[in-house]
């Protein structure tokens, strides 16, 4: 069933995987891992996973899983610095959004995501919002330098004022997989999480060893994003040998992902 509302990012010492799809076999993947684990997941239908398919058939078929689904599936926004974008899925049925100012000067991104969360709400549809950089191509690995991080008062400024449903957080967490995997700040994190009253959230899991992604988790993140992961096992299994067989390549692709993120969300949902 598709989730509305902000159940998913329940603080109760456990996360939601937020998982990016490109195509339709990424997002049967996704619901499938969540049905075989039981599990509620998040499919990120983001602005950058429209390029090749376009907006509307990708958003259209994740909304129709998420509704088949026989868990909760979440339909949500990923960075998104388009406010017609934002506001053409929120139309389209989208659960969630999140708007990327974190780009911008500190106090357009403060207007901005005020806007946002205003007609967001007035749908019935939550809001995150990103405060400190993220480096790092969302869409390609590649060897990047951790960018600004979150600064505990100034987060705590942002969500009084913007009334952001979720923070995304930068504490060394980068997009992608880095040549030596990221470690995260956690006491930073800590420093956040006790700063700021809403659910954090953690982007750029692929690659984070568990136990700090269990140790983000244990001090507050509730919504923890994956995509490269995902990317590496879909390219893997193109390489399967199917002949002409269509069909066969869409079963390894779809269980090779499913395989990836069913690991992830049953990682996330472990109390620590
Ligand atoms: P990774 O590609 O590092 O898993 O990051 C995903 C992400 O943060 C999407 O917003």
């Amino acid at each position: 069933m598709l989730a509305t509302g902000t159940d998913l990012l329940a603080r109760d010492g456990t996360a939601v995987a937020a998982i990016t799809t490109y195509t339709l076999e990424s997002t049967r993947a996704i619901v499938l891992a969540a049905e075989r684990t039981g599990l509620p997941v998040l499919l990120s239908a983001g602005s950058s996973s429209f390029g090749a398919v376009g907006r509307e058939p990708l958003a259209a078929a994740a909304l129709a899983a998420a509704r088949a689904a026989s868990v909760p599936v979440g339909v949500h926004l990923d960075h998104c610095t388009k406010l017609e974008e934002i506001e053409a899925c929120i139309a389209l049925g989208y659960s969630s959004v999140m708007f990327d100012g974190s780009h911008k000067d500190y106090e357009d991104n403060v207007t901005l995501t005020r806007l946002v969360v205003e007609q967001a709400h007035a749908a019935g549809v939550w809001v995150e919002a990103e405060l400190g950089a993220l480096s790092g191509d969302e869409d390609a690995s590649g060897d990047v330098e951790v960018g600004e991080m979150t600064d505990p008062a100034q987060a705590a400024a942002f969500v009084e004022r913007t009334g952001v449903d979720a923070l995304a957080v930068a504490i060394g967490n980068v997009h992608g997989f880095t040549p030596d995997p990221v470690r995260l700040d956690l006491e930073r994190l800590a420093e956040i999480a006790a700063a700021t009253p809403v659910p954090l959230v953690l982007h750029g899991a692929s690659g984070v060893p568990a136990e700090d992604l269990l140790g983000a988790v244990a001090l507050g993140v509730v919504k923890v994003n994956v995509n490269a992961e995902l990317r590496r096992a879909y390219v893997g299994a193109l390489t399967a040998d199917v002949g002409d067989d269509v069909r066969k390549l869409q079963h390894a692709t779809i269980e090779a992902m499913a395989a990836v993120a069913a690991e992830k969300i049953e990682l996330l949902a472990r109390r620590s």
